[in-house]
Order: structure tokens, then C-alpha cells, then sequence
């Protein structure tokens, strides 16, 4: 049985050449400089020690890989959108993902994350327009959702969505916005984490579809 808490840092990429190329499925994780991506994997993981968090923005400056029942990786994506850091600095980070975006064979879904209480970004935009021009498997993210009522998180949601289909084309018109899933999650609380585990699971090939009762039990 796959246990998420068996997992550990494998490595810091610094450059493509890091990457690992030994053929493991991988889920990466992406969004805005402290949106909470390192909070959410570790809520994912049960582990609180795991990845960094900070109140600094852009403290994950490199992708971090981490091994899973070293059957698989979960990868933290330095965040983008932080003003704060030169446009040189910018640049590489930039270069960076997309190295790690393009034709890679074992990455089989991308957690993009968005803060529940904001419309996304122009760079959030961006990422997903270009996620769906590449035909990469994503789902949305609304992290934070601790800090609003449970009415202006739903409210939000259904905002989010919205906003990412009118802006979004898609490249193709399979993609109706009920496709697009959104899965409201707080490290705080722990909300959505059972749903997350359960699509990165899936999205490794760790659960059958139809076993939602076995990926429960994984995810304890
Ligand atoms: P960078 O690596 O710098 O891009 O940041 P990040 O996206 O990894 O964010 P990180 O997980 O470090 O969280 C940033 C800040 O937001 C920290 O102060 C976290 O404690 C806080 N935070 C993250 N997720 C949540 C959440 O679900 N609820 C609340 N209330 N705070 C959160
Ligand atoms: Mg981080």
C-alpha cells in the first residue's frame, strides 16, 4: 500500500540537467510566490516538516523533487509573480519551468494553485493558457480558504472558474468550463485534502478510478 508520508527530498534542480530521467510518474505543484504551495504539500503529505514554508515571498528558488514510496515525485515549482526579484532572476525561473513543462513524459498532472480570495493573476492566466495549449492535465487549487466564510469561498469558486474560461481559450473547445476542476483547500483546516490526495493518487496510476473506499484508506 502506498503511504503519502513516505516521502522524502530527493533534490533541488537547478538546471534541466538535474531532472530526474528515470521514468517515475510526477504530479508538480504551481502558483503565485506564496500563494502556499509548500503549505499545501505538506497538508497532502501529513507532514509538517517537509517542504518550506515562509512568510517571505519566493523563498523556493529552485524545483524541488520529492521521492514517494520511491515509486514517484511530488514537485514543488519555485513560485513566479514576485516583483521583488530582478527581471534576470525572473527570467531564469522562468526558463526553468518551462524546461520542466515541456515534453515531459512522466508528469502526469499539474496542481495550479490560486488563493480563494483573489481572481487570478495575469501570470496565473498565463500558466493556465498555456497548460491547456500543451494539452498538460491540471486542476485547480483555491487554497486559503480558511480566511473566508465558507459563502465567499463557494462564491469565489464558482468566480475563479469563470473568470479562468472567459479568459482562457483553451486551444480547444472539449474543455467546457464544468471540466475545469477546482478543489477548495486550507492547510489550516485540512478541507479539500482528502479530494487532492485521492486526483494525485489517481494521477500517478497509485489508485484504481472506481476505489474511492481504498484511496480513503491510503490517504490516512
Ligand atoms: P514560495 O515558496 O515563497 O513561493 O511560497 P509558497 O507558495 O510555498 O507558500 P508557503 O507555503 O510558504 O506559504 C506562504 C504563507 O501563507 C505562510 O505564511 C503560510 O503559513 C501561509 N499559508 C499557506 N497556506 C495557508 C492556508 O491554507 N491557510 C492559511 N491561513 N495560511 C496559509
Ligand atoms: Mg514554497
Amino acid at each position: 500500500m502506498l503511504d503519502l508520508r513516505n516521502i522524502r527530498f530527493a533534490l533541488a534542480a537547478h538546471s534541466p540537467a538535474d531532472f530526474p530521467r528515470d521514468g517515475r510518474p510526477q504530479v508538480c505543484f504551481a502558483g503565485r510566490s506564496n500563494v502556499g504551495k509548500s503549505s499545501l504539500l505538506n497538508t497532502l503529505v501529513g507532514r509538517s516538516d517537509l517542504a518550506r514554508t515562509s512568510k517571505t515571498p519566493g523563498r523556493t528558488r529552485e524545483i524541488h523533487f520529492y521521492s514517494l514510496a520511491e515509486r514517484a515525485y511530488l514537485v514543488d515549482l519555485p513560485g513566479y509573480g514576485y516583483a521583488k526579484v530582478s527581471k534576470g532572476m525572473r527570467r531564469q525561473w522562468g526558463r526553468l519551468i518551462e524546461a520542466y513543462l515541456t515534453d515531459n513524459d512522466a508528469l502526469r498532472l499539474m496542481v495550479a494553485i490560486l488563493d480563494v480570495r483573489h481572481d487570478p493573476s495575469s501570470d496565473d492566466l498565463d500558466l493556465i493558457a498555456w497548460l491547456e495549449s500543451q494539452a498538460i492535465p491540471y486542476v485547480l487549487a483555491l487554497t486559503k480558504s480558511d480566511k473566508v466564510s465558507n459563502n465567499v469561498a463557494a462564491n469565489q469558486h464558482r468566480r475563479i472558474l469563470e473568470v479562468v474560461d472567459s479568459e482562457t481559450t483553451g486551444g480547444k473547445r472539449d474543455d467546457a468550463p464544468s471540466e475545469r476542476r477546482a478543489i477548495r483547500f486550507s492547510a489550516k483546516t485540512g478541507e479539500g485534502r482528502n479530494e487532492l490526495v485521492r486526483t494525485v493518487l489517481r494521477a500517478l496510476g497509485f489508485v484504481p478510478a472506481t476505489d474511492s473506499a481504498a484511496s480513503e484508506r491510503l490517504s490516512q
